[in-house]
């Protein structure tokens, strides 16, 4: 099996981080690669917001936190009500990406930089995981001022963020995969 092969099989979402910081080198690369994906028309209408400040990404969790609790999902208000619970998993660092909505296939575009983050990331020894919760509450104005703060530019909307670090234990086996989700026309 080739390397790029091996490497998107074996890519995990990883949920427990070290504290040790991503080299700047290897943040670069993976914004490249994010750059590097294909996007509707070519437009590239996305945006990269990477946030290592510790104090801001707790402020972000504090805001989302709020709002799951108040939430009427219960799932939420679950996971917020764990005292532990950290959207970010206290990772060291946080890329929110964010949409021009006057481009084509906005939110796909987003997710397949998002996955080229992954994949990048993880041909690196970089552990990563996709969180989706700014997806739900981005909009909040709470929310949407921290955001601000933080360059997501104001007229764009907010899609899947990625997170970034060490894993602290070895990474967990993929799940068997469902059978049944191919067929064959020749
Ligand atoms: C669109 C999307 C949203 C996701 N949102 C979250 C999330 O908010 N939090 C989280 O811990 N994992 C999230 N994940 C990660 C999935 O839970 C994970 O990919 C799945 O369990 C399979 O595990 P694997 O990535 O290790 O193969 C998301 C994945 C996708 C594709």
């Amino acid at each position: 099996m080739n390397e790029i092969i091996q490497n998107i099989l074996s890519r995990r979402s990883v949920r427990s981080y070290t504290q040790e910081q991503i080299s700047d080198e290897n943040l670069n690369l993976i914004l490249e690669a994010a750059n590097y994906a294909p996007s509707g028309m070519g437009q590239q209408g996305w945006h990269f917001t990477v946030v290592q400040n510790k104090e801001k990404v707790d402020e972000l969790v504090s805001a989302v936190k709020e709002l799951m609790k108040n939430s009427s999902e219960e799932r939420f208000q679950k996971m917020a009500g764990n005292p532990e619970f950290n959207p970010f998993y206290n990772a060291p660092t946080v890329i929110i990406t964010s949409y021009d909505k006057s481009s084509a296939t906005v939110e796909a575009n987003c997710a397949v930089a998002l996955q080229n983050i992954f994949l990048a990331a993880h041909s690196l020894n970089i552990s990563s995981c996709w969180i989706h919760i700014l997806a739900y509450f981005g909009q909040d104005p709470k929310v949407r001022s921290i955001l601000t703060e933080l360059g997501v530019p104001q007229d764009y909307e907010v899609s899947g963020s990625a997170v970034l670090g060490y894993s602290d234990k070895p990474l967990p086996a993929a799940a068997p995969r469902k059978e049944g989700t191919v067929n064959f026309v020749k």
